[in-house]
């Protein structure tokens, strides 16, 4: 499936490193050729040995070696694509800058081959300014981020920062490869992420959504050659420069967005959670505290779904989301025919591993024509791949 591919393998000093083991496995296992390099601190982690030994080729790590001097010129143009994973903070830093220290980075920016990155690092570490600062200007430069999972982390801590597992780098390599452009020529407008209602200067009313799901499915347009506009609610995610991102706040915000762009979208996507409910009064000044119980008035927001359900043509296809804790599937077709649309994805809050903050999703999906869809839980991205693959088979029909 990789057979033929060329593909130069950038290890760095992260614990995350003894998962490369796995991935330079598999890619071989797929038929491509692996070259792999380390930085020095990398050899502190996970040997030469493996890897060559797995690779079937020399590991280099240093630029220059007793009196002959590595040539990162040819490394850098044998490679159809350079995966560097982990991405440590520290070399993430130095190819902003244009560093040069070592091998690695010599290869990275003689490199003429596309590049992959994998970040590696504590939660903390991946939300300081700099990191994120970092990010940008390298994807800005043309290099492909892949998102960072949220888990258990090498301090023990939970949080963002752990590195894509093995098979998900694998499967970004493939599609890199193959993907079809299957879209090119058709528009898709994607709402992510939650809304926050003010009550005053200082709060709001909001939900746990993180956004990940929806950016997933932007993302996964994308690659499929769509041009895709994300309304993106408040969140940290990061989203690929080709992705027309607007960022708005509340459900209002969201809602003119919302009807300025969907009359030219071929599919729209509503993965976002909107707030039902606003409250009913915008306090300017901040509220002190008086009586011991405080009454908040509330009142509907619009149901951006619905009126979009309305006003689409019919060659518009309109995909909602439901998230249910009870009577799942009956609730999910209730809102599909309530609201117009053609398709409806279901997640439950009762299976383990879906639905908010989580990096993994099980979903079901329900078509207006009685059709349903059962997926097994995975990865938001490989979810992603899921919905847009229904949603294009729907479309089709
Ligand atoms: N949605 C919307 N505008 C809102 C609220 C929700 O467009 N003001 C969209 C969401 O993006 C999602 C779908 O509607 O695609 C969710 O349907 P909804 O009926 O709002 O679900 P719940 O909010 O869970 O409704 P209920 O509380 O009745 O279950």
């Amino acid at each position: 499936m990789l057979s033929g591919k060329k593909i130069l393998v950038g290890v760095t000093g992260s614990i995350a490193a003894y998962k490369t083991i796995l991935l330079v496995r598999l890619l071989i296992k797929a038929g491509a050729e692996v070259k792999v390099i380390m930085t020095p601190s990398a050899k502190d982690f996970v040997s030469q040995l493996t890897f060559s030994t797995l690779s079937k080729n020399e590991v280099l790590v240093d630029l220059f070696n007793e009196n002959s001097w590595a040539n990162h010129v040819n490394l850098g143009r044998w490679a159809d694509v350079m995966v560097i994973a982990p991405l440590s903070c520290n070399t993430l830093a130095k190819m902003a800058n244009g560093l040069c220290d070592n091998l690695l980075l010599a290869v990275y920016l003689s490199a003429t081959c596309p590049v992959i990155v994998a970040p590696a690092m504590d939660e903390d570490m991946w939300h300081h300014p700099s990191t994120q600062s970092n990010i940008n200007k390298i994807q800005s430069f043309g290099n492909n981020i892949m998102p960072v999972e949220n888990g258990e982390l090498a301090s023990g801590l939970y949080g963002d920062g752990r590195m894509a597992e093995p098979e998900q780098i694998l499967q970004y390599v493939r599609d890199f490869f193959f993907s079809t452009k299957e879209l090119a020529g058709k528009i898709i407008l994607v709402t992510a992420g939650p809304t926050h209602e003010a009550i005053d200067p200082v709060r709001f009313i909001s939900n746990h959504s993180s956004g990940k799901m929806g950016v997933a499915i932007a993302e996964e347009f994308a690659r499929r050659g769509a041009a895709v506009t994300l309304i993106l609610g408040p969140s940290n995610i990061n989203v690929s420069k080709g992705i027309h991102t607007l960022k708005v706040t509340s459900a209002r915000e969201m809602y003119d967005a919302c009807m300025n762009n969907f009359a030219k979208a071929d599919i729209t996507v509503m993965a976002a959670a909107v707030a039902d409910y606003m409250p009913q009064n915008f306090s300017s000044r901040k509220i002190k505290k008086t009586e011991d119980v405080f009454t908040l008035g509330l009142k509907r927001t619009n149901d951006i779904l619905k009126e979009l359900g309305e006003q689409k043509n019919q060659d518009q296809v309109i995909v909602g989301f439901a998230l249910e804790t009870n009577n799942e599937k009956e609730n999910a077709l209730c809102k599909l025919e309530k609201k117009n649309i053609d398709l409806i994805v279901l997640n439950s809050l009762n299976d383990e591993g879906a639905g908010f903050g989580t990096d993994t999703n099980k979903i079901a999906i329900f078509d207006k024509h009685g059709n349903e869809f059962h997926f097994e839980k995975k990865s938001k991205n490989l979810v992603a791949k899921d919905i847009v693959n229904t949603i294009i088979q729907y479309k089709n029909a």
